[in-house]
């Protein structure tokens, strides 16, 4: 891709970007949130055009004009943000718009149809079964049924825009493992993540974009994380984990033997003010669960729940508001966003009581001041805050939860995986945020899969496995390797704290 340039009204998003891929190897894209890469991948994948510039496949111009052609041509991409058809089962997803047919009747032939996805999940050793619903897969499964549409398409390049966002470990390994498959047969793939150590796992070469514009490609032996921060940032990022040891104050948030049947049992932890509290585990241990449950979203079978000392029942999101919880998750599409609307409605929804004894001019005036106010806080990459939040990056949708939520002055504020696919940066910058608010006396948990993340930023971690608690360590005795250990359920050293 050559002095690719691209504009949305008028904006610049590229500038005179290229990429340069080589057949089986693994090229990646990195940048920040906003930088242009899924934008450049769309490009290459037909879904936008560009307004200039030229595209190359084996040395001969292609004209992409639609993701029908850029399929036809090899090329096919699976999103950052997932979309299946969730009505649909997952071998109708997989063939859609291609379903095999009856010779003579022009249906689809469903069996057909069947074994080949059979064969497919044989051939990449997926265990899935292809009838299910969409929707009854986990997001991982969703993510793996992309993969394998992706590669049913007899590409030549594979672009994949942040796969490992919403997977962990075991499935990680099986998605490089399908990486080397396909590098094998001479397939370019094309990697986008905000994950370091994953890209210098995988990459054979790497593509450096910031605002728009190509910096520079290397070989991936010839970077470092320093020079590829640099490169990205424009100078070196000081302190990513940028802690603040905070005063504790008083319990706030208390948990006795929380049980949901087939999910999560005896879970049972308090939590002070000022203190950050992080859940680590595998994905499937039951954290986000538990997180769920203590915001209502989903029913408890037993245990109590006290908030400041006093037993509270929490049977819906609105009694957890109430009780000044606060749940930012890390599904941006499900739960945390209306992706149709402005960044301006989605930062002031859930605020809208704030605003409401304004008359109707000075309201919206508020409400545009205070979204003007957030994006410049959080840094949001926005063109406006009328921009429709669905056209924004992936990283700076995140940053529009945060904001939304943190406007609604939270005592207690669960963070679930805050920083997934987001840039370092804006990591560096969440951390700042999490470390001021426990500063202020809130108190913070928060889930993740990063351990260096955990390592950095909390005061005390518990860690679940299959559903329970096994294991839990303080500051001073965080141990990457004995909190990987408790999560892949050895008996851990279990520390008792003092509360
Ligand atoms: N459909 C669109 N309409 C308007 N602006 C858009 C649209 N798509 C992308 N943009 C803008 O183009 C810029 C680049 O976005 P892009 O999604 O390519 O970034 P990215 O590098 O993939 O970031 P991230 O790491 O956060 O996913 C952003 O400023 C974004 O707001
Ligand atoms: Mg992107």
């Amino acid at each position: 891709m050559e002095n690719i340039s691209k504009s949305f009204a008028g904006v610049p998003a590229l500038k005179s970007a290229q990429l340069e891929a080589a057949k089986g190897e693994v090229h990646v894209l990195m940048g920040e949130n906003g930088a242009g890469k899924s934008t450049l991948m769309k490009i290459l994948s037909g879904i936008y055009q560009k307004d200039e510039g030229s595209i190359f496949l084996d040395g001969k111009i292609a004209d992409i004009k639609s993701t029908k052609e850029a399929l036809q041509l090899g090329i096919s991409m699976i999103h950052q943000e997932l979309s299946p058809v969730r009505a649909m089962t997952v071998s109708e997803n997989i063939f859609l718009g291609k379903e095999p047919c009856h010779r003579f009747f022009g249906v689809v032939n469903r069996k057909k149809q069947r074994e080949l996805t059979e064969a497919l999940f044989k051939e990449m050793d997926i265990s899935i079964n292809s009838d299910l619903k969409m929707e009854d897969l986990s997001v991982a499964q969703m993510q793996l049924v992309e993969i394998a549409k992706a590669v049913s398409y007899d590409s030549r390049i594979i672009i994949m825009d942040e796969p490992t966002s919403a997977i962990t470990g075991k499935e990680v390994a099986k998605l490089f493992e399908i990486i080397e498959g396909l590098k094998s047969k001479g397939i370019a793939v094309i990697y986008i993540s905000h994950k370091m150590d994953e890209i210098f796992q995988i990459a054979d070469s790497i593509t450096v974009l910031r605002d728009g514009q190509y910096i520079e490609t290397r070989v991936a032996k010839d970077f470092d994380q320093d020079t590829l921060v640099r490169l990205m940032v424009g100078r070196t990022i000081s302190e990513l984990f940028p802690k603040i040891n905070s005063q504790k104050g008083e319990v706030t948030l208390e948990v006795e033997n929380l049980t949901q049947k087939g999910k999560f049992s005896s879970i049972s932890f308090k939590v002070r003010k000022g203190e950050v509290l992080g859940f680590a585990g595998l994905m499937g241990a039951g954290r986000s669960e538990v997180m769920e449950a203590l915001f209502g979203l989903s029913k408890i079978d037993s245990g109590r729940i006290k908030v400041n000392g006093k037993e509270v029942r929490i049977k819906s999101p609105a009694d957890a508001i109430r009780n000044k919880i606060a749940l930012i998750t890390d599904d941006r599409q499900m739960k945390g966003l209306n992706l149709k609307a402005s960044v301006r409605d989605n930062i002031t929804l859930v605020n809208l009581k704030k605003f409401t004894r304004f008359s109707q001019m000075l309201q919206l005036e508020k409400e545009n001041r205070t979204a003007d106010e957030e994006i410049k806080k959080l840094r949001i990459k926005t063109h406006n805050r009328n921009q429709i939040v669905e056209t924004l990056s992936g990283g700076n949708q995140q940053k529009v939860v945060l904001s939304k939520w943190l406007l609604n002055d939270p005592e207690i504020i669960i963070l679930d995986e805050p920083t997934r696919g987001i840039d370092i940066r804006a990591k560096a910058e969440i951390y700042k945020i999490i470390s001021v608010l426990a500063e202020q006396g809130k108190t913070i948990i928060m889930v993740s899969s990063e351990l260096p993340e955990i390592i950095g930023m909390c005061d005390r971690v518990i860690v679940l496995y299959h559903g329970r608690i096994n294991g839990e360590f303080n500051r001073e005795q965080f141990d990457q390797e004995m909190i990987m250990n408790a999560a892949m359920g050895s008996a851990a050293k279990q520390s008792i704290i003092e509360n």
